[in-house]
């Protein structure tokens, strides 16, 4: 069967007819094509997979709310590393929750806590994998704020020492670089000068500097188990309006000391980090976080949406925006769907 040109009963040379002269589709042709003239390439060495480390006391258990996602006890994270590793992952980002809580949060520089024995057995098993670890008080405080309490409000000063004493804690385990997500003024000086006393002048610190007091950590906040008993966080987190404080933010924590800084959430904050990229000469980290990956997983659970290309799309425009590393839960799930 002939089919009917358009052209063909429009008269379109006659109807406005002229013949485009540039034709961009010549390189969308094939799949080889379009691979040969690509811009953005997102690549396993991008990936850092974060992991809930749970005490050996409990079992290891799916996140509800994060399909594929597990609090694990220390065994299980260092499996699910060593699958990571296998799949060409060479960062993990860990998180821990404690044997217990209490206003200050001391469980965290615990030696033999979740963290500091999953960062050791980690090390120990695969010692290339590069392990960082999370520096904050909420997972480990009673009231679930990420500092100490004075008058209703986290304080930022008695804060410090212990972000610095945790950070020491994790680093002495055998972490590459700490994470300090709490954004407390002054932290990663604290930290750096606490590490260089210590001797540990080649652990690094990846400062969660931009971080948004955002709706998308949902999700985390049951992962963690981390969320504030009272409040808010919007007194340390920042306003989701704010792109030129981001760049203070982010220009301070460079100065004290910050190796890599990082954007946090990435999918709604693009424009900021295509800003830092634009503005700084240091690593771009950007946190694809839990309520993005738990929107893909639901919309793709109903059918609603291809659930692997939405994936590969979102991760490809982070990348695009400018983040040279990428923490994101579908570490595994892309790199899986890349080999394929
Ligand atoms: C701890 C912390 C949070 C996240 C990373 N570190 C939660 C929060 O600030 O409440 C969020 C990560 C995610 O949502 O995936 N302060």
């Amino acid at each position: 069967m002939r089919t009917t040109r358009p052209s063909e009963t429009l008269q379109s040379t006659e109807i406005g007819g002229t013949k485009p002269t540039r034709r961009p589709r010549r390189l969308r042709r094939s799949d080889a094509i379009r691979s040969l003239v690509r811009e953005t390439t997102v690549s396993v060495d991008d990936l850092i997979y974060p992991l809930f480390v749970v005490p050996d006391s409990r079992p290891s258990t799916e996140i509800r709310s994060m399909p594929g996602v597990w609090q694990h006890r220390v065994s299980d994270a260092v499996d699910a590393s060593l699958r990571a590793h296998d799949a060409g992952i060479r960062a993990v980002l860990l998180f821990g929750l404690p044997e217990f809580k209490d206003a200050i949060g001391s469980a965290s520089w615990d030696p033999s806590g979740p963290v500091q024995s999953a960062i050791e057995a980690i090390k120990r098993t695969i010692p290339d994998m590069t392990v960082i670890a999370d520096v904050c008080l909420c997972e480990y405080t009673d009231h679930g704020h990420c500092g100490v309490i004075v008058d209703q409000d986290v304080d930022n000063d008695e804060t410090l020492p212990l972000l610095s004493k945790q950070a020491l804690s994790f680093a002495n385990a055998g972490a590459d670089f700490v994470a300090p997500s709490d954004m407390m003024d002054g932290r990663v000086a604290a930290i750096r000068a606490t590490l260089d006393e210590g001797r540990l002048t080649e652990v690094g610190i990846l400062a969660y500097s931009a971080k948004f007091a955002s709706g998308f950590y949902g999700p985390f906040r049951e992962a963690a188990e981390s969320a504030p008993k009272f409040g808010d966080r919007r007194t340390y987190q920042m306003d989701p309006a704010n792109i030129r404080e981001a760049m203070l933010e982010i220009s301070l924590d460079i100065e004290e000391g910050a190796d890599i800084v990082m954007v946090k959430p990435a999918l709604a904050y693009l424009d900021v980090i295509r800003a830092a990229r634009e503005q700084f000469n240091v690593p771009i980290a950007a946190y694809n976080v839990s309520g993005e990956y738990a929107m893909v997983k639901a919309a793709a659970e109903r059918g609603w949406i291809d659930g692997t290309r939405v994936m590969q799309e979102i991760l490809t425009s982070i990348k695009r925006a400018g983040a040279d590393l990428i923490i994101t839960y579908f570490a595994l799930e892309f790199a899986a769907a890349a080999r394929r």
